[in-house]
């Protein structure tokens, strides 16, 4: 159990069940992205821990870069993207991979797609930690997805409650 802030959070995924589950993701894009050169592009800042794991267990040739959106105040979605670091890369006839923390309403994942899409590049897949399947509001399919969790307020591994939790080793869910 630990408090954060106001709130107080128990233990969802540990520690090694989340390298566990990384270390097979990451054997999957290796074989589906063999001498593609993919590209990764981390969303900031949730998606830091996430990507860096992912990385380190790769063995292919690839890139990465970040970008930077925020839509998150405290405990719910606000709806409204705004685009906080661009992205620098030439991108066209690159094959790029998303890197999330967790996609939850889906609208950020939504929002980055459409930016990227009039970039001419040669796929869109996106890998994210963890799915919340019932709070989809719009239809995204996430390539590599760790886990699917139920439609409760995470943090840990990078995801953060205002600003805090973010370096938290491991997956905790809010204390009902
Ligand atoms: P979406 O646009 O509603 O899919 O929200 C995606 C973003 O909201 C993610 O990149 C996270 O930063 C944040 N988010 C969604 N659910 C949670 C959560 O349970 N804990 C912490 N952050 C979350
Ligand atoms: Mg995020």
């Amino acid at each position: 159990m630990k408090t954060i802030k106001d709130k107080t959070f128990v233990r969802l995924i540990d520690k090694q069940k989340i390298q566990k589950r990384i270390q097979e993701l990451a054997d999957k894009i290796s074989k589906d992205f063999d001498g593609k050169n993919p590209i990764f592009l981390g969303v900031l800042n949730g998606s830091f821990m996430f990507l860096s794991d992912l990385m380190k267990n790769l063995e292919i040739e690839c890139q990465m870069s970040f970008l930077k959106v925020n839509s998150y105040k405290q405990l719910s979605s606000s709806g409204t993207i705004k685009e906080l670091i661009g992205i620098n890369e030439d991108l066209e006839n690159r094959h790029v991979i998303i890197v999330e923390d967790i996609v939850d309403s889906g609208r950020t994942m939504a929002w980055i797609i459409n930016t990227l899409e009039p970039k001419k590049v040669a796929s869109i897949h996106i890998a994210s930690l963890l799915l919340k399947p019932k709070a989809l509001q719009i239809p995204i399919k996430v390539d590599y997805c760790g886990f699917e969790i139920e439609n409760d307020f995470v943090l840990g591994y990078g995801l953060d409650y205002d600003g805090y939790g973010r370096n938290i080793p491991e997956i905790m869910v809010l204390k009902s």
